[in-house]
């Protein structure tokens, strides 16, 4: 069911029962080239990684366990924003079968009326300086039956209960069909072609948040993103800017 744009870009498809981790999969079998991805569906993963070391654990079948493999030229520098516009191409893939109530939670969850749908993984390899190769990882919840998708801390949402139906395939090829020409176009859009449909899809917009670091904590109220990707925090009047990494963000 695969478009031709994303047909073309596509270089290998690799569907596997059972794996470690399609992110860790990826790493290891990622080829030299640019302009093309090798992309890994896997249905169990027995070491599957989420963010913050965290394991992302679901039952032999569920839901989309998805990997992408692509080489930028340009440096890590080109990649910013990268993993909140993969967040938007998922949003838009369940748009597209009327999935209600999505929406984007920096730096790159997909929630679902309120709980946490799908979570992205971004690992680079290279030396990040000029070549750079980055595996996408994408963990999507459905037909869980009642298991948690990721050793997570927060209220999850499960696709087949939130909307029943939509065949696995077709969502899969939609999510390739987003992904992909993104993929392609980004060292010459970057964030900026995404921002404002990031803020659109924003859970937290203007809402009292809380942001942790280690062992610091922030409290403020969050005013949305940067160009660059950045979450912006307004705390008495003043706004501070954070950038990915190891930071987590709740609602207060
Ligand atoms: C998160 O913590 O929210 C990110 C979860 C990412 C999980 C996906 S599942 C497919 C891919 N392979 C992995 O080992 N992790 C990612």
């Amino acid at each position: 069911a695969l478009g031709d744009r994303s047909r073309s870009l596509l270089r290998s498809l690799i569907l596997r029962d059972e794996v470690d981790s399609t992110n860790a999969q990826l790493l290891a079998l990622m080829e030299a080239g640019t302009g093309h991805a090798v992309v890994m569906f896997a249905e169990h993963q027995s070491t599957g990684r989420g963010r913050r070391g965290r394991h992302w654990v679901s039952p032999f079948g569920a839901g989309i366990l998805l990997s992408v493999g692509w080489e930028f030229s340009g440096g890590v520098q080109s990649l910013e924003g990268l993993s909140l516009s993969v967040g938007v191409a998922l949003a838009r893939a369940l748009g597209r079968f009327e999935v209600p109530g999505v929406r984007l939670k920096w730096p790159n969850d997909i929630w679902c009326r309120g709980r946490k749908l799908a979570g992205v993984l971004l690992e680079l390899k290279g030396d990040l300086t000029d070549r750079c190769g980055v595996v996408i990882g994408i963990g999507l919840n459905s037909g869980l039956r009642g298991q948690a998708a990721c050793a997570i801390d927060q209220p999850w949402a499960d696709l087949q209960q939130v909307c029943p139906g939509i065949p696995r395939n077709l969502l899969a090829a939609t999510i390739l069909d987003e992904l992909l020409p993104l993929l392609k176009d980004y060292p010459e859009q970057g964030f900026r072609a995404y921002r404002d449909a990031w803020a659109a899809l924003d859970q937290f917009a203007g809402q009292p948040v809380v942001l942790q670091s280690g062992t610091e904590t922030w409290r403020g109220t969050a005013a949305g993103v940067s160009d660059k990707g950045a979450l912006i925090l307004e705390m008495a009047g003043e706004l501070k800017y954070f950038h990915g990494g190891e930071i987590s963000l709740r609602g207060q």
